[in-house]
């Protein structure tokens, strides 16, 4: 991939101008006519795997707004489901069964071999919509990170009980489940960088859902054996990491992690943020979501303020800043509200 596109130079931390690059989690999502049109043709699945509809729902955000990159549109559950639990979306996820015991998990089946052979609805989606995107406009592939695909897969959901989860690291069922996955998951990613994806990033949305401890010891080490997984096929393919509910104390374990772009949610002074950690990473996000379904009168004044706040920072400490929220884009927030901050981005980095 060129590397003068703007999010390419901004995850090597190289943004020579003065514009960060933004993009936002989920936005080609149900806020946005173009997605709710589409959705009126075609279940959430078929948009997923069939790979002409998959390609018009990525490109839409992209011609309506502007944003400089593009996500794929598909879900971090579908390695899941190539690995053999049923899946069905109505419209949250559900499994028919849960994995529950050890056995269940040995009892996922496949590798690398079977994203190759059932996850390549999304590789198709990726080159397609490679082809259509403008030049300048960055590709994001990405997968879920075993952490938060065990939270769906094991304990049914995102909101599991401190109870249920000590039990589940103590008796090594992650530990079991990540290396079950990792395979499939390093292919999926590689697979998508081939196919056109510029990076990959990895939705570690559950990151911070576990105690300290539990982080260190056992998600960190499982984390760092997938992407070296994924790093032995594409070394030179960028990483984001998005740690959800996580902070300084989280990011310094991550330091000798093969991570390009560190996403993090809004509890946090992004000035402090990157001032600590930007010479490490590139540093995604943080507005908060809520904000964007404001009205405009209330969002304009926060937004201004924010931005201009960021401007004042030298350009050099913020080359690797990419502009975006700290989760993703609501499904409440007004269309209007998309543009204004992409207006007042190009207003204030002129
Ligand atoms: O960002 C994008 O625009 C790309 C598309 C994308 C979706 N899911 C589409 C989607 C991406 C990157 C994801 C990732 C994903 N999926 C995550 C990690 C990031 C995050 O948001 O925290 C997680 C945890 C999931 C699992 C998932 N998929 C949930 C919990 C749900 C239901 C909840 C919800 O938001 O409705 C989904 C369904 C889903 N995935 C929808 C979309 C647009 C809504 C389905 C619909 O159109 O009816």
């Amino acid at each position: 991939m060129s590397n003068d596109r703007l999010f390419d130079a901004t995850l090597a931390r190289n943004n020579r101008g003065n514009k960060p690059p933004v993009w936002f989690m989920r936005q080609a999502g149900r806020y946005h006519t173009h997605y709710q049109k589409i959705r009126s043709r075609y279940s959430f699945v078929d948009v997923c795997k069939i790979p002409e509809v998959a390609c018009e729902a990525t490109l839409g955000p992209i011609e309506d707004f502007g944003f400089d990159a593009a996500i794929l549109f598909s879900d971090i559950l579908f390695p899941l489901e190539a690995l053999g639990m049923s899946l069905t979306f109505e419209p949250g996820p559900k499994f028919a069964r849960q994995i529950e015991t050890l056995s269940d998990i040995a009892n996922l089946h496949g590798g690398a071999e079977t994203a190759r052979e059932k996850l390549c609805f999304q590789a198709k989606a990726i080159s397609l919509i490679r082809q259509k995107l403008p030049k300048k406009t960055s590709l994001i592939g990405f997968v879920g990170a075993p952490l938060t695909l065990f939270h769906f897969a094991v304990l049914g959901s995102h909101r599991a009980t401190a109870a249920t989860l000590d039990s589940a690291f103590e008796d090594g069922r992650f530990t079991a489940f990540s290396n079950a996955i990792h395979d499939c998951l390093a292919e999926a990613m590689a697979q998508q960088a081939r196919a056109g994806a510029g990076s990959v990033a990895v939705f570690d949305t559950c990151a911070g859902d576990v105690p300290h401890g539990v982080y260190q010891d056992i998600i960190v080490p499982q984390l760092a054996r997938l992407l070296q997984l994924f790093k032995d096929r594409c070394p030179a393919t960028p990483v984001i990491y998005y740690a959800k509910a996580t902070g300084p104390q989280h990011w310094e374990l991550l330091r000798d992690l093969p991570i390009d772009c560190l996403g993090i949610d809004w509890h946090h002074d992004l000035r402090e943020v990157l001032d600590a950690f930007g010479d490490r990473w590139a540093i995604q996000g943080n507005v908060d979501p809520q904000w964007l379904c404001l009205s405009e009168n209330e969002l304009r004044p926060r937004l201004e303020s924010w931005f201009s706040q960021l401007a004042t920072i030298p350009q050099r400490k913020r080359r690797g800043w990419v502009c975006g929220l700290g989760h993703g884009i609501l499904p409440t927030t007004p269309e209007a509200n998309v543009r204004l901050f992409l207006r007042l981005r190009d207003e204030v980095f002129a």
